[in-house]
């Protein structure tokens, strides 16, 4: 299917298959249409949430076992889809990681202000050519904790405020990077995470980015554990590929998004 109505930062597929369903509805099922925006209203977010800081989340014995589940994947298991937009290698979903998350799903939740489910994980390994442009996630990710596991140095990343989704007119122009970057509307404020340190944020519902990493220091790096949540019973939901089965709408049956590729191996 057709993306030219998808928006253009990272992750921003989602939407534009949230477009493409409106467009489908007002067309083809105009009263099914509320229905389906409500129940997406899910994966908003109150407009008063502000990024919580659990600092020392994870004490150096805790860290420890991290550090030892990294040491333990092979080399071929890594990503390098990312090295070149973000200067990272990724390892998406690994198991060990998937226990870890569910063993944090009462302090998420007791964070974010709702119960929550895991729903995926990914580490982040960031590379002297480590940056994060500005971005919005897809609503499997409604809620990040975003794990500082080590650092060359520390590596601010910048919130905005919470935002409704930006709709299909949105345009910020061909400078789209720095204008977000200095929207004063968006009242972006940073975060500085040490190691054992962690953060909860809302990536649908607040823009997120980080400058390029700091080249002072030795070998500069960045490693990141990102464990995705979502409100509980919603993991299906969050997925285009099931809202015609869970809205009983077959005209929704074109939507799903390709699974990532592993395009290439260490
Ligand atoms: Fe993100």
């Amino acid at each position: 299917m057709s993306d030219t109505k998808s928006p253009k930062w990272y992750d921003s597929v989602w939407l534009g298959r949230y477009f493409a369903a409106q467009d489908i509805l007002r067309r083809e099922a105009p009263d099914r249409l509320e229905e389906f925006e409500q129940a997406m209203r899910v994966f908003r977010c109150p407009a008063d949430y502000r990024v919580k800081v659990a600092r020392g989340l994870f004490d150096d014995e805790r860290l420890g076992q991290v550090k030892e589940i990294i040491r333990s994947i092979p080399r071929d298991v890594y990503w390098l889809d990312e090295v070149q937009q973000f200067g990272r290698l990724v390892v998406r979903d690994w198991p060990q990681f998937h226990a870890l998350q569910e063993t944090l799903v009462d302090v998420v939740s007791e964070m974010a202000g709702e119960p929550v489910e895991p729903s995926a994980n990914f580490l982040s390994l960031y590379t002297h050519r480590g940056v994060c442009e500005p971005h919005l996630d897809a609503p499997s990710a409604k809620w990040t904790l975003d794990l500082c596991i080590d650092q060359s140095e520390p590596w601010p990343i910048h919130f905005s405020q919470i935002v409704d989704w930006p709709g299909p007119e949105f345009d910020p122009g061909e400078d789209w990077r720095e204008e977000i970057k200095q929207d004063p509307a968006l009242r972006f404020r940073s975060e500085v995470l040490m190691p054992g340190d962690a953060l909860l944020f809302t990536g649908p519902n607040q823009w997120h980015y980080r400058d390029a990493i700091s080249l002072a220091g030795g070998k500069p790096h960045c490693d990141l554990l990102f464990l995705h949540f979502v409100p509980v019973g919603t993991t299906e939901l969050a997925q285009p590929e099931n809202w015609a089965r869970i809205f009983d709408l077959p005209q929704l049956g074109s939507l799903g998004i390709p699974p990532r590729v592993r395009l290439n191996r260490l």
